[in-house]
Formats: C-alpha cells, sequence, structure tokens
C-alpha cells in the first residue's frame, strides 16, 4: 500500500527564517526510510487557522498521512492540538497514550508533550513534538499502526 505523506513543520521562529526547519527533514528522512512518499511540505508559524487550512489542503491533495511536528507542549503559542481538534471528524487516543508512555522511557519530559493523532477528512493526522529527535522517535512509536489507520481513513464510513 501506498502511503502519501504530507509533513507540516509548527514553529514561529522557523516560520520567520530565525532557524533552520530542522524537525521537517527528520520526520521526512523518517517516512522515506519506511518506504512512504512524501508528496507536500509546510513551514508554518503557530497559528491555529493557517495550520487547519494547510491539513485540510494536504488531505484534499491526496495526503493519506500528515505529520506535524511541533506546537504540542505548553508555551503561549503552542496550539497544535486545538488546531487539529477544531477539525477533526475523531481523535484516535492510543496514539497519543502510546507516545508519551513509550517516550517517558527516553525522556520525562515527554510527558509535556499534548501529541495526538486524528482522522480529518479522509487522513489520518499525527502530531509530533517538535524537537526532531523526538518527533522521529515518536513516528517509530506508533508507525506499525500507520498502514491499516491509513487504510481505515480512507473509507467512509470507518469501520474495520
Ligand atoms: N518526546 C520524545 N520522544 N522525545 C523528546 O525529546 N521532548 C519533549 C516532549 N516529547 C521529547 C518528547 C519536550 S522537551 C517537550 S517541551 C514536548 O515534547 C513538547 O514539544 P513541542 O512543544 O515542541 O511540540
Amino acid at each position: 500500500m501506498t502511503i502519501t505523506v504530507g509533513i507540516i513543520t509548527i514553529s514561529d521562529r522557523a516560520a520567520a527564517g530565525e532557524y533552520d526547519d530542522l524537525g521537517g527533514p527528520a520526520v521526512k528522512e523518517a517516512a522515506e526510510k519506511r518506504g512512504w512518499t512524501v508528496a507536500a511540505e509546510a513551514i508554518l508559524a503557530d497559528e491555529l487557522p493557517r495550520i487547519q487550512e494547510t491539513i485540510r489542503a494536504f488531505a484534499a491533495q491526496g495526503c493519506g498521512l500528515i505529520l506535524t511536528t511541533g506546537g504540542t507542549g505548553i508555551a503561549a503559542r503552542d496550539v497544535t492540538p486545538e488546531a487539529i481538534r477544531g477539525i477533526m471528524r475523531v481523535e484516535l487516543p492510543g496514539f497519543g497514550e502510546a507516545m508519551r508512555m513509550e517516550s517517558l522511557k527516553i525522556t520525562p519530559n515527554a510527558i509535556l508533550s499534548r501529541s495526538l493523532a486524528a482522522v480529518v477528512e479522509r487522513s489520518l493526522v499525527i502530531a509530533l513534538p517538535g524537537k526532531p529527535s523526538g518527533a522521529v522517535e515518536c513516528l517509530h512509536i506508533v508507525a506499525g499502526a500507520v498502514p491499516h489507520a491509513v487504510k481505515l481513513a480512507q473509507r467512509v464510513p470507518t469501520s474495520c
């Protein structure tokens, strides 16, 4: 099964060019190593409407999997979970639970991430933390369920 991926880096500073985006390329490399095809990429500021618009645009252009990195924490501008929850059909709580549980074995700070997964339109959206190594770690934790979840999300209504 071909998995077409859109990757969105969500960071005020990366969007402003204050530093290079390292999270997006790290997630891209991890996705490609799994044989997935990265078809769209964006770097956005932590702005809720822009995040929602871009997720919808990537879904409309056929990305069955949309990976975001950044904005899952507790900083004043972190709005990635709120943006996704504002447009999702269903949340998949197991993804967030697994990412936090397994990441806690790597760093106690993992508990600070509000990482999650949800179905938006017919796409699976996974919100990964912003630190490049953390994003890749979290993707590896949930990757085993991604092909089946992407397949189910493409069916309307969703069923096993
Ligand atoms: N998860 C893993 N696996 N590895 C990490 O290094 N960093 C944590 C956490 N989750 C981390 C992780 C840190 S330090 C923070 S503040 C939160 O993710 C939120 O990050 P974000 O706001 O950049 O999304």
